[in-house]
């Protein structure tokens, strides 16, 4: 299993409540700029792929696409959430995980202010 918070004003978090499908992942660090736009909009009236110009790729069997420029893509469903303050904890069961290591993983750092690989 793994577990992710994610703000209760989420559109990303109330998609996952009703679908119970979510694929987590880690992105590569040439996609950093276009990661960092995402983060700071909402996906409710944007399409942010095409806004941020991010390529997407396939999963078999799989509806949801990922960032092609992915360093590890998760794919999961949804166990459980809980309320926890402002945001809800989710709760998901681990179907496949998928790894592309000529990626650089990229995380964030000092909040969400920076992004950058870790070393
Ligand atoms: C680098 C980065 C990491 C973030 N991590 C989280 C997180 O773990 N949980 C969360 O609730 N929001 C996080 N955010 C903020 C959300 O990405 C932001 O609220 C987003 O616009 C929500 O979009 P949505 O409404 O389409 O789900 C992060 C933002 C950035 C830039």
């Amino acid at each position: 299993m793994i577990a992710y918070a994610m703000a209760k004003t989420s559109y990303s978090g109330e998609m996952v409540r009703n679908t119970k499908r979510v694929i987590l992942t880690i992105p590569g660090a040439e996609i950093a700029d276009a990661v960092m736009g995402c983060g700071s909009t909402t996906g409710r009236n944007t399409d942010k792929a095409e806004k941020f110009g991010i390529e997407l790729a396939k999963i078999e069997g799989n509806s949801i696409k990922i960032p092609f420029h992915s360093r590890v893509a998760i794919q999961c469903s949804l166990k459980e959430y809980y309320k926890v303050g402002d945001h809800y904890l989710y709760i998901c069961n681990v179907e496949q995980a998928y790894g592309n290591d000529a990626e650089e993983a990229l995380f964030a750092w000092n909040g969400y202010s920076k992004l950058h690989p870790a070393r």
